[in-house]
C-alpha cells in the first residue's frame, strides 16, 4: 500500500508527525512525504521537522509565498507530475491551509482517493480563507477523519455519506502528548529569566487581525497594558513581523512585552504549559490550551473549534483593547478550572487513522485509480 502525505505549513507538521509514526510501524506500507514549501523559513519549517523527528520529505515543491491563487496554483501544477509517477493509493491532506485544498484537488482530478485529516471543522465564516479550504477539501475527500463530534456532525449535516466519515479524535493532541515529557524537561522559564510561571504567551497571525491596522494596533496596545502586570512573551509570525514594521506599530515600553522570533514546537509547548494565560488567534493553540487546562483568549469573532469554548478553556474576544485587557485581568484573577476531557483527545488518534486507512486501502490497493468512492 502506498500513501502520500502533502504538508506545507507549520500547523501541518504537528499533524503529520503522529501519522508518519503510526504508518512507519506497518511493514506493508510505503509512506511518501511531499512538502509544498508554503512555509520555508528555518523557524517555520525545518526546526519543526527536526523537533518532531520527521524524516526529510521525499519531495519539496518550493512554492514559497504568493497570493492565494498563486500559492494554490503552484501546488496544483507541481504536485501533479509527482502523483503521476508515484501513483499512491491514497493522498493524505491535513488541516485547512492553501496546500491542503490544492493537494486534494490535484489528487481528486486524477481519480486518486483523498483522506482529510481534521475534517469537518466549520467557523461558518466564509471571509476566512481557511473556511473555504475546509469546505472544498471535505467535498473532494473520500475519507473524512473528524477530530471532534461537532466536526463529524457538520459533515453529516452537509450531506456527506456516513460511511466516509470517521470520528477518530485529534492528531494535534497526539503530538502534544508525545512531546509533553520533553517539553516539561526543558526549563524555559529560566531561559527567559522568569522566576516563576506567571506569564502570558501570545501568538497572532490571522489576516483579519494583523493586516488590519486598527485591529493590530488595538491588540498590541492591550498587550502593553497586560505586560505591566505580567511578562508577555510574543513569538511573532513572519507575516505579523512584517505588518508591524509596515504599519510602524512599536510597543511603547513601560511593561514587559517581549517580541520573540517564532519558537520550535517543544519550546512553545513548554512555555504554554507553564503559562497562566494564552492570547491567540491560532486554531491549534485553542485545542492545546484546552487539553492542558490553560485559560485561552482567542481574538476572533468565531471559531471552527467550538468544543474548546463549550467544554474547554477558550473564550472569544474582539480585537478591542479594553475588552482584551479586562478579559485577561479577570481570567488571571480567577481560580483555574479543572482540565476538561474531550472524547478521543487521548493521544491515539493517528493509530486509529493508520488502522482504518490500511483496512480501507487493502480492499483496492494495486488495482489502479478508482471510479466510485467508498
Ligand atoms: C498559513 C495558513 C493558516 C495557518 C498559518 C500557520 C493559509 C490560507 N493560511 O497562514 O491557516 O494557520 O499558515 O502559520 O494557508 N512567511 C515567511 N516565512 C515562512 C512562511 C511565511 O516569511 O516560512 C511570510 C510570507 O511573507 C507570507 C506570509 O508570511 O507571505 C504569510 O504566509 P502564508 O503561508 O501565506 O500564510 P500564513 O499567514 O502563514
Amino acid at each position: 500500500m502506498k500513501f502520500l502525505s502533502v504538508v506545507g505549513t507549520r500547523p501541518n507538521f504537528m499533524k503529520l508527525a503522529p501519522i508518519a509514526r503510526a504508518l512507519a510501524g506497518r511493514p506493508d506500507v510505503r509512506h511518501v512525504i511531499v512538502h509544498t514549501g508554503q512555509h520555508y523559513d528555518l523557524t517555520m519549517s525545518d526546526a519543526f521537522f527536526e523537533d518532531l523527528e520527521l524524516s526529510e520529505p521525499d519531495y519539496h515543491l518550493a512554492v514559497g509565498s504568493g497570493s492565494h491563487a498563486a500559492q494554490t496554483a503552484a501546488v496544483l501544477a507541481r504536485l501533479e507530475p509527482i502523483l503521476e509517477s508515484e501513483q499512491p493509493d491514497v493522498v493524505l491532506v491535513y488541516g485547512d491551509v492553501n496546500s491542503t485544498v490544492a493537494a486534494a484537488l490535484a489528487a481528486a482530478k486524477m481519480n486518486i482517493r483523498v483522506a482529510h485529516i481534521e475534517a469537518g471543522l466549520r467557523s461558518r465564516d466564509r471571509t476566512m480563507p481557511e473556511e473555504l479550504n475546509r469546505l472544498v477539501t471535505d467535498q473532494l475527500s473520500d475519507l473524512l477523519y473528524a477530530p471532534s463530534l461537532d466536526a463529524a456532525n457538520n459533515l453529516r449535516g452537509e450531506g456527506i455519506p456516513a460511511n466516509r466519515i470517521r470520528f477518530v479524535g485529534n492528531v494535534m493532541i497526539d503530538s502534544l502528548t508525545q512531546m509533553l515529557p520533553r517539553a516539561h524537561a526543558e526549563d524555559v522559564t529560566a531561559r527567559y529569566g522568569l522566576t516563576n510561571a506567571e506569564y502570558v504567551v501570545v501568538t497572532l497571525h490571522r489576516p483579519a487581525n494583523v493586516d488590519d491596522a486598527t485591529n493590530l494596533s488595538e491588540v498590541v496596545r492591550a498587550l502593553e497594558k497586560i505586560s505591566r502586570d505580567r511578562a508577555v512573551l510574543f513569538p511573532v509570525h513572519p507575516r505579523t513581523r512584517r505588518r508591524l514594521g509596515e504599519l510602524e506599530i512599536k510597543p511603547n515600553g513601560g511593561g514587559d512585552l517581549r517580541l520573540l522570533d517564532p519558537l520550535g514546537y517543544t519550546e512553545m509547548l513548554s512555555l504554554v504549559s507553564k503559562s497562566s494565560l494564552v492570547i491567540t488567534d491560532s486554531g491549534g493553540l485553542q485545542e492545546e490550551t484546552t487539553y492542558l487546562g490553560i485559560p485561552c483568549l482567542t481574538v476572533r469573532p468565531n471559531t471552527e473549534r467550538p468544543v474548546t469554548c463549550s467544554r474547554g478553556t477558550n473564550r472569544l474576544v474582539p480585537a478591542e483593547q479594553d475588552v482584551i485587557v479586562d478579559s485577561a485581568r479577570r481570567t488571571l484573577a480567577r481560580k483555574r478550572a479543572a482540565r476538561p476531557a474531550i472524547e478521543l483527545w487521548d493521544g491515539h488518534a493517528a493509530e486509529r487513522i493508520a488502522r482504518d486507512l490500511c483496512e480501507y486501502a487493502s480492499t483496492f490497493s494495486g488495482s489502479g485509480t478508482h471510479q466510485a468512492t467508498v
